[in-house]
This record gives structure tokens, C-alpha cells and sequence, in this order.
């Protein structure tokens, strides 16, 4: 069982990952090219902010049933694997998937729909950042893998 959710959720990042670079292009696109926000452009973010959310779950759900809310009280004497799941992994995928949550709502809210695509940019853009960096690449962490 826990197997199969690692398994599920470390091949999601590749689907979430190209989602947020189109999710992305379609928002500074739309912004820089003062584009109307079409129900396409809708429906493009809300798959992205979705499947982040059940990435967000699947993660929660992981982080509990490999026990790694018991090693938050001694984080500093961890293992820098350890500490990476049980604190900085957690923590900034947390972040930077309420920023797409964020967005997302703003952007809906927003009358115009420049300041739509603008809204998802930003937000969209600073979540991109902080997900693409804490995900265990394996060219940034000797012990992560490819899937
Ligand atoms: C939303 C973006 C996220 C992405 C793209 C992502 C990606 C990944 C990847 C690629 C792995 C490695 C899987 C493997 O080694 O096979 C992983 C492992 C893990 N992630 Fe995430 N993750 C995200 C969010 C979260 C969140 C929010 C949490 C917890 C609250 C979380 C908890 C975990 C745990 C517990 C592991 C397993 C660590 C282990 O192997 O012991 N993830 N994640």
C-alpha cells in the first residue's frame, strides 16, 4: 500500500510537472499578449491546481503512514534524507501548492481579465519555483531517483 502511493505520487510529479509549465506559458501569454481568459485558459489551471491538491494528499498521506511527524522533535540530529522529508519537503510543498490554491481563487475573483492571467502568473510562477526545487531530483540529491 505505501509502496504503491510512492510510487503514485513520485510519477505525479512528472504529469505536474508539465501542467504548471503549461499552465504557465498560457498565463504570461495571455498577460503580455492582453489575451481574453477563455474557459480553455480556466480549465487548463484548474487541472493543474487539482492535481496538485491530490498530490498535496497523497504527500499528507505518506508523511503519516512512513511516520515522519514522530522525527520533528529531533530534526537536527536526522539524516539529511530524513530531515528532507520530514521538514523541508513538507513544509514548502505545503507553501507553494496554497500559492496555486491562491491564484487560482484570485484569479477567478478578478474582473478583468488581464489582471486573470496576471494573477495566475504570479502566483503560479513563485509556486513553480518553490515545487521545482523541492522535488528530490536526483541531480540535486544523491539518494533520490528518476520514478
Ligand atoms: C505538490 C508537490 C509535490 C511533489 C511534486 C512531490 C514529489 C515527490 C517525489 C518525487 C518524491 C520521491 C518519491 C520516491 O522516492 O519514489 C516524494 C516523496 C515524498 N513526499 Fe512528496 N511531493 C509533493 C508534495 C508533498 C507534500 C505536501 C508532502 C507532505 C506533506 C509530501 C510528502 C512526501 C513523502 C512522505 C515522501 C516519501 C519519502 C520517503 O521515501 O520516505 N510530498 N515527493
Amino acid at each position: 500500500m505505501i509502496q504503491g502511493l510512492l510510487h503514485l505520487h513520485s510519477a505525479l510529479r512528472y504529469l505536474i510537472v508539465l501542467l504548471m509549465i503549461v499552465s504557465l506559458i498560457v498565463a504570461f501569454y495571455g498577460w503580455f499578449g492582453n489575451k481574453n481568459f477563455l474557459k480553455s485558459h480556466k480549465k487548463t489551471h484548474l487541472f493543474t491546481h487539482m492535481f496538485l491538491n491530490v498530490q498535496l494528499i497523497l504527500g499528507l498521506a505518506l508523511y503519516f503512514m512512513k511516520g515522519y511527524h514522530h522525527m520533528i522533535s529531533n530534526i537536527s540530529q536526522l539524516p539529511e534524507l530524513a530531515r528532507f522529508y520530514a521538514m523541508e519537503h513538507m513544509s514548502a510543498m505545503i507553501i507553494g501548492v496554497v500559492l496555486f490554491n491562491i491564484g487560482y481563487h484570485r484569479a477567478l475573483k478578478a474582473t478583468r481579465d488581464k489582471s486573470k492571467h496576471m494573477r495566475i502568473a504570479i502566483f503560479f510562477g513563485i509556486g513553480f519555483i518553490i515545487v521545482m526545487a523541492m522535488i528530490p531530483w536526483p541531480f540535486m540529491h544523491s539518494w533520490a531517483t528518476w520514478f
